[in-house]
């Protein structure tokens, strides 16, 4: 990676946090229309999944994660989890970012998602699949109205959809029967709905399945190239963050479990080889 110049302005890679392999859907799709930046991942995989978990976990976790990446020379991280974002985003930005450093920023997945909600749906019935945690939070919902008040999202919690992701179990027959039973609840509970969002970054390794048991006339969307166009804009606009952002093309990898564990999961989302370090969160 590039050494900061100490002559001139400190710079450093993106970090891209996930409470465990999730945010390596979003950090492929970053490295393919963001290629020339330095990406530093960081997969809680020790504490996830975090979509059952309370608030106050979530936030003292995804802050413990955020300060990690700050440490290691990050100017920028976006929060690859939607349950993060849901449920730690607001305060990070709010309460802890201006007594950290105002200089440095964080930014989550939710708001890229819904911002293009009204190109894609033509009934205006969208429906969200994530954790427990995020469909508690109500952020699809709440974002939404802000944009488009006359669009009607309906959440639907999916619970075990990151266990059996992170388990090594999407291509299971056993985890048909559930991909099917959350896609039923939305479509029931909203027969118009012709948009799916997998507000969740794991779900893209069960698109194959869910892809199955979708009606034909649904659309699905996947988060990573979303949230990639979405910093590429952000940068543009934001040349005094973009100059703090090391370009080396390189990537790193930390994780809070057995690195060796992380690896091999790993390697099934980035379709390449990755060698992790640990690193211990507190
Ligand atoms: N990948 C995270 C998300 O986008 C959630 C995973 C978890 O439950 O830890 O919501």
């Amino acid at each position: 990676m590039a050494e900061a110049d100490a002559s001139a302005i400190s710079v450093g890679p993106v970090g891209v946090f996930d409470s465990g392999y999730g945010g390596l859907t979003i950090l492929r799709e970053l490295r393919k229309i963001l290629p020339e930046y330095d990406y530093l991942y960081l997969g809680d995989n020790a504490r996830a999944p975090y979509g059952s978990r309370s608030f106050e976990i979530i936030y003292r976790y995804t802050l413990e994660a955020v300060k990690e990446l700050f440490s290691r020379g990050c100017h920028l991280v976006i929060l690859a989890c939607n349950t993060a974002s849901a449920k730690a985003l607001r305060t990070i930005q709010q309460k802890d970012l201006p007594a950290i450093d105002p200089a440095r920023r964080v930014l989550g997945v939710i708001r890229p998602t819904v911002e293009i909600l009204d190109d894609v749906s033509r009934s205006g019935h969208v429906g969200v699949l994530a954790t427990p945690g995020t469909v508690a939070s109500h952020s699809y919902q709440i974002e939404t109205v802000k944009l488009f008040p006359e669009m009607r999202v309906t959440e639907q919690a999916c619970p075990l959809w990151v266990p059996i992701v992170e388990n090594s179990e999407a291509d299971s027959d056993g985890a048909d029967f559930f991909v099917k039973k959350y896609i039923d609840a939305l479509m029931t509970e909203d027969p118009e709905v012709d948009t799916f969002v997998l507000g969740c970054t794991h779900y893209p390794l069960l698109i194959e399945k869910i892809r199955k048991y979708a009606p034909d006339h649904v659309r699905i969307l996947e988060q990573g190239r979303l949230v990639a166009e979405s910093l590429k804009d952000y940068l543009r606009r934001h040349p005094e963050m973009d100059i703090r952002l090391s370009r080396g093309g390189g990537v790193e990898y930390l994780t809070s479990e057995n690195p060796d564990k992380f690896d091999a999961l790993a390697s099934v989302f980035t379709h390449h080889p990755v060698k992790s370090t640990r690193c211990t969160l507190d």
